[in-house]
Parts: C-alpha cells; sequence; structure tokens
C-alpha cells in the first residue's frame, strides 16, 4: 500500500491490480496493461488471457479490435464495461479461417460469392447455427451473428493460437475514434484491459464493409474498408440499401431482439414469481444475478429474455437493475424490449 495524502494504491498479491482509495471508498481501479510484441511469445501471452476471460486488444487490418473469448458471457459483458459503451450492440467475431467461419453461421447462397474477400475488411451477417456456444450477449439476442476473417498475420496468429471466436468491437472508448495503432489503444484504454498486442499499424484504418442479406439478396449495412464496388463486382449485382431506414445512427439497429411478452419493468413485489426475472436476492423463476453483480446480470440478460419468453406467458415482470456500469446498458435494453411495438 502507498499512502499519497488521504488517498491510497492498493497492489493485489500478484501487483497486477490496483485500486486508488480513499478512505474506504474506492475512487479507481486499474490493472497494468502489457504491451506484447506480436511474436510467438507475445501472441502466446496474449491468447492465454483470452483463453482466461481477460479482454486483449490487438490489430486488425482495419483497426484494432477489443477482443474476448466469444462463448464466455462474462468476459463479453466485460467488453461492454471496457468501452462504456451505453447499450448493447451486437459484436463482430473473428476466426482464422472459412471453416471456422462456417461452423458458426449458415451463410446464403446469395451471399457466398463474396467469401473471395476474406481473409479481408469484410463482415458478413448471416444467421446463427445451433450449438455454436456463442455467448448471447455477443448477438444481442438476435438470429444472426456477424463473422469476419482478419487478414493481419498478428490478428491471424492469435486466433489460431487461442482456437476460439474472438468477438471484438474497435478498441476505444464509446464515442471516441476507432483506434489504428497499438499507442492509440493504450493512450484511451491502458489500465483498463489485460494487454494489448502490437499487430503494427492498421494498413486499412477503416473499419470492416458490413454486408448481411434479406430476402431480396445481399444488403450493405456498413460502408467500409472493402469498397462496394469491388463487392458488387464479385456478386455481379448491386447491393441494396436496408429495408429498414428507421435507423438512426451507426449500429442502432431497427431489427433489435424483442419477446413477444409484454415486459414490465421495475417490479419490487412479483404477483407471479412464476413469470418474473429476479436481480438479486428475491423470489423469481429467473435471477439475472443472485450475488447483484451487473457483469453477470448482462452475460445472462438475453438467454433469461428468451427462457421467459418461450414459456409463452402474456407478461413477464423484472426486477429494478441499478443505472450505473453495465447497468446503463441493460435498462437501455430492457427498455427498448418493453417498449410497445411498432
Ligand atoms: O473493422 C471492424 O469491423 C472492427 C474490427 C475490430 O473487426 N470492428 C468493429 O466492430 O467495427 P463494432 O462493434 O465497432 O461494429 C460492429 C457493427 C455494429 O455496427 C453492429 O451493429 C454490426 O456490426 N453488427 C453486429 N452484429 C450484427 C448483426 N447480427 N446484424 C446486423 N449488424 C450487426
Ligand atoms: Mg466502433
Amino acid at each position: 500500500m502507498v499512502e499519497t495524502g488521504d488517498a491510497y494504491l492498493i497492489r493485489d498479491a500478484k501487483g497486477k491490480h490496483r485500486t486508488i482509495a480513499s478512505g474506504n471508498k474506492t475512487i479507481a481501479t486499474s490493472i497494468d496493461t502489457q504491451i506484447l510484441p506480436a511474436d510467438a511469445h507475445g501472441t502466446g501471452i496474449a491468447a492465454d488471457l483470452l483463453a482466461q476471460g481477460q479482454i486483449v486488444a490487438f490489430g486488425t487490418e482495419t483497426v484494432y479490435g477489443l477482443g474476448a473469448d466469444a462463448t464466455n458471457g462474462l468476459a463479453v459483458a466485460a467488453i461492454y464495461a471496457t468501452k462504456g459503451r451505453p447499450s448493447f450492440n451486437p459484436l463482430i467475431v473473428h476466426v482464422a479461417d472459412l471453416d471456422a467461419a462456417m461452423a458458426l453461421i449458415d451463410l446464403p447462397e446469395s451471399l457466398r460469392p463474396l467469401t473471395a474477400h476474406w481473409p479481408g475488411p469484410l463482415t458478413l451477417v448471416a444467421p446463427i447455427r445451433p450449438d455454436t456456444g456463442i455467448a448471447s450477449l455477443v448477438t444481442a439476442g438476435l438470429p444472426t451473428l456477424a463473422v469476419r476473417i482478419p487478414a493481419n498475420p498478428g490478428a491471424q496468429a492469435l486466433l489460431r493460437a487461442t482456437g476460439k471466436p474472438i468477438a471484438a468491437p474497435s478498441a476505444n472508448t464509446s464515442g471516441q475514434i476507432s483506434p489504428s495503432r497499438a499507442a492509440h489503444v493504450a493512450a484511451d484504454l491502458g489500465g483498463k484491459i489485460a494487454a494489448i498486442l502490437d499487430t503494427g499499424p492498421c494498413t486499412v484504418g477503416l473499419e470492416s464493409t458490413i454486408i448481411g442479406a434479406d430476402t431480396r439478396g445481399p444488403v450493405l449495412l456498413r460502408p467500409g474498408g472493402l469498397s462496394r464496388e469491388s463487392a458488387e463486382a464479385t456478386l455481379g449485382t448491386p447491393l441494396l440499401a436496408r429495408a429498414d431506414a428507421t435507423i438512426t445512427a451507426p449500429g442502432q439497429l431497427a431489427s433489435h431482439y424483442a419477446p413477444n411478452a409484454a415486459l414490465r419493468l421495475d417490479v419490487t413485489a412479483p404477483q407471479n414469481p412464476a413469470t418474473h426475472i429476479a436481480f438479486g436476492p428475491g423470489p423469481g423463476a429467473w435471477n439475472l444475478s443472485p450475488t447483484a453483480d451487473l457483469a453477470e446480470a448482462a452475460a445472462n440478460l438475453f438467454d433469461l429474455l428468451h427462457q421467459a419468453d418461450a414459456t409463452g406467458a402474456a407478461q413477464i415482470t423484472i426486477a429494478p437493475i441499478p443505472h450505473h456500469g453495465l447497468g446503463a446498458a441493460i435498462n437501455d435494453r430492457l427498455t427498448r424490449a418493453a417498449a410497445p411495438k411498432p
């Protein structure tokens, strides 16, 4: 413990986690962020950290991503906490090769030619296969998954070393510009993440192009590093605009997961515990987190909403969730899910 006035610094046994406290109040916690070279040793450490559920930033040819094991709901929740994202947008999952991508998604015929652009600055959105183990927080409860095979050699080596699908949004605090160098990530998120794998400067420097499909054919969901012209040349047809024109901001999907049941929020004394989702101790058929842990609640959110909805109940009630930290994104999503359907 190091005293500095009335604030002091506590390090944990391994010296990794620091807490800045005053009296018995925690002011801030931080961890030592390792900046790892993208050689075999550094890549191995980064892969081990990911396997342990830690957050590791790594470069792709588009931008640096904030990576977590996509099959670990708590690790994915930590991505949102680290970015300070006020809402749960679905995340892109990164894999090393086409076999790994095809194991996750059922790619419609109309999108297949585009796999010629993989590895590269392209993300494809398609129905997720059953039993992939992808945490429901990754898709934000949607039946589709966004998948990308990055070309950057460091990213490729990391994905091969982990052997796991890695969920990664751009490695910046919400509202900041996307990082194209390890130093940008260190300046923004140093002290908040376990490690940054320095895979060099991003050669594209612009996020991936996102393409999905509806019944009409391939749809451009986000312009990016792969030009519309090259995608269209590969397809031999123009890319369509998305049908739902109600998107107000990037990442604001109109196709958000919405349960069939009517949701009532902030219910402290449920009339019917059999259709109640609790948070912390208390009655309820489901519990987002018996210990009132917001990361655990985030990790469980979409699974429990789906489970409760699958009972066919006309109404589901949910306990109040605190608004701080990850609670902001949880409440954002619950408010949308509870809004009257259009
Ligand atoms: O270049 C990139 O794409 C970078 C690197 C790290 O791969 N990643 C990135 O992620 O830009 P992010 O989280 O900042 O943006 C992901 C976008 C969001 O706008 C999200 O709405 C969209 O992907 N997305 C993810 N899953 C989707 C889905 N199932 N349907 C439609 N859009 C989806
Ligand atoms: Mg972003």
